[in-house]
């Protein structure tokens, strides 16, 4: 068997594992889920979901990724295929290579707007504010700018029309990922992660303190705690209430990268005996103090802080661009320095953005280097062309976006997250996985985690899956815009295309018996 890559440092592989799973989920994503599912109260379903699901997957897939790498297997058919020696456990790692890919041909799109708006904030190219106490008249300039950037200004029908900035900075963004691939595992995105990671923590810091000590121009009765109170302030009453529980879920699974195949990748690269039990928890941590205590304290308290409670939770309900990308900036440009302070923000959003795109798209490059024994340099710019030619879909066609990160950022990564904890737990039996999960492992994990993992975790996952085949299946299966049957189409076919591939490696290797 090949000598495959490895992390040449411990601090590399936590730093690079942080990378993947600190994202825009982390200052984007969650400030709107939180918002929208009413602040204090998601917070408690937030917290549970962490613990009997986030945890519990992540110790899963970094065991399932050592395992299989041991194995020379980097991506998961051929995981699933050491787990159970069944000619369909193969298929079902499908998901977990075509997903992350799927992930990455829009999420690094926005990781561009994030480059150009970072580098518009340094030239003083962002909309100045109108002198206004009116929120709607503030933010507009604002809104008009992104509209017309990515092009659902002035468009109509199926195809967008953005802004040849937007293209050109998705090719240069595009390029530096795949650049960073090319070089490799150590060598590649463990140096990216040394330096983005340190760097996205620096700036994140500077700006909650930065919106923290903000005083409202506009009321004293608005301020940034206030913001932070919203947040903070417990509601038990929506422990009843299902569709928080799913946004809560759901949330946990994307922002900590679980259920989408990026992180069984990277722990591929680990050595037999290195721990995971506590590089896991590590990484886990990490995320949620980007998550909860950074990406808490930023967008919402500085929305709340200059617009308000409840404008702060309108801002949100439109959804995590228009908190990101216009009441971002036109709060941070009415600062002394707030040229600045844009650069940090829409640069941490960069360096984030970019040490996931680069872990949801390691999936496929094992994929071909693992299971066809392709060269990583070519297979890096070849998976390049791939993501290039299929990102003219979320850029120009409308309602795609969104449609794709629905079945890939949601579905799909709770229903692979379904598979595998029942592969794992069950079909290669919790006994084993205990055991495996603790080969060179710093700590004990409680035992009460074996039985969260045995029973908890799955049922939870079926609950979750089921409650929403039962309320939103049909009414969305429904919708009948063809731009969203343009994109279920094409994720289909590239679904197909996966598994066609997997059989003719598979096949070619005699990998089955
Ligand atoms: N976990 C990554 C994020 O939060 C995908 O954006």
């Amino acid at each position: 068997m090949k000598e495959r890559e490895r992390w040449a440092t411990r601090i590399g592989l936590i730093l690079a594992m942080a990378g993947n799973a600190v994202g825009l989920g982390n200052f984007l994503r969650f400030p709107v889920q939180a918002a929208k599912n009413g602040g204090g109260a998601f917070m408690i379903p937030y917290f549970i979901s962490f613990l009997l699901l986030g945890i519990p997957l992540m110790w899963v897939e970094w065991s399932i990724g050592r395992y299989g790498g041991s194995y020379g297997h980097g991506s998961t058919p051929g995981m699933f295929q050491r787990l159970w020696r069944h000619p369909l456990a193969k298929y079902l790692g499908v998901i977990g290579v075509v997903g992350p890919l799927m992930i990455v041909i829009y999420y690094a799109y926005i990781e561009s707007w994030t480059l150009a708006f970072s580098i518009f904030s340094l030239f003083h190219q962002l909309p100045t504010v109108p002198a206004s106490s009116n929120a709607a008249e503030v933010l507009a300039p604002f809104r008009d700018f992104l509209y017309t950037y990515i092009g659902t200004e002035g468009a109509r029908g199926f195809f967008l029309r953005p802004a040849v900035w937007a293209y050109g900075f998705f090719v240069i963004t595009l390029f530096l990922n795949i650049w960073i691939l090319a070089r490799g595992i150590s060598r590649g995105i463990e140096v990216l992660a040394k330096i983005a990671m340190p760097t996205l923590f620096a700036f994140a810091v500077i700006l909650a303190i930065r919106v923290l000590t903000l005083g409202s121009p506009v009321s004293p009765e608005y301020s940034a705690l206030k913001g932070l109170d919203f947040l903070w302030h417990p509601d038990f009453s929506s422990l009843t209430n299902w569709k928080v529980w799913l946004a809560a879920a759901g949330q946990i699974f994307f922002t900590l990268s679980v259920g989408m195949g990026a992180i069984h990748t990277y722990a591929s690269y680990l050595r037999e005996k290195d721990d995971i039990v506590v590089s896991g928890l590590a990484t886990a941590s990490t995320n949620e103090f980007a998550e909860v205590v950074l990406g808490g304290s930023i967008a919402i308290p500085a929305a709340v802080a200059f617009f308000g409670v409840a404008a702060a939770q309108q801002i949100a309900a439109a959804g995590s661009f228009n908190l990101g990308f216009v009441s971002m900036p036109a709060v941070l440009t009415q600062m002394p320095l707030g040229w600045l302070f844009g650069f940090m923000w829409f640069g941490l959003l960069f360096f984030a953005g970019i040490t996931s795109s680069v872990a949801l798209t390691q999936p496929v490059m094992a994929f071909f280097q693992d299971e066809f024994g392709f060269p990583r340099e070519k297979t890096a710019w070849g998976v390049g062309l791939f993501i290039f030619l299929s990102a003219h879909i979320p850029i120009f066609v409308r309602g795609a976006l969104d449609e794709m990160d629905f079945w890939m950022g949601t579905f799909s990564i709770t229903l692979f997250a379904l598979i595998e904890i029942v592969l794992f737990a069950w079909v290669f039996g919790m006994d084993r996985a205990w055991q495996e999960m603790h080969k060179g492992a710093q700590m004990r994990i409680p035992r009460f985690f074996y039985y969260v993992l045995k029973y908890v975790t799955p049922l939870m996952l079926i609950a979750i899956i089921g409650g929403w085949l039962f309320t939103e299946w049909i009414p969305l299966m429904l919708k009948s815009d063809p731009a969203i049957w343009f994109a279920r189409l094409f994720i289909l076919a590239v679904f197909v295309a996966g598994l066609v591939l997997t059989h003719r490696a598979f096949q070619k290797k005699g990998k089955e018996a």
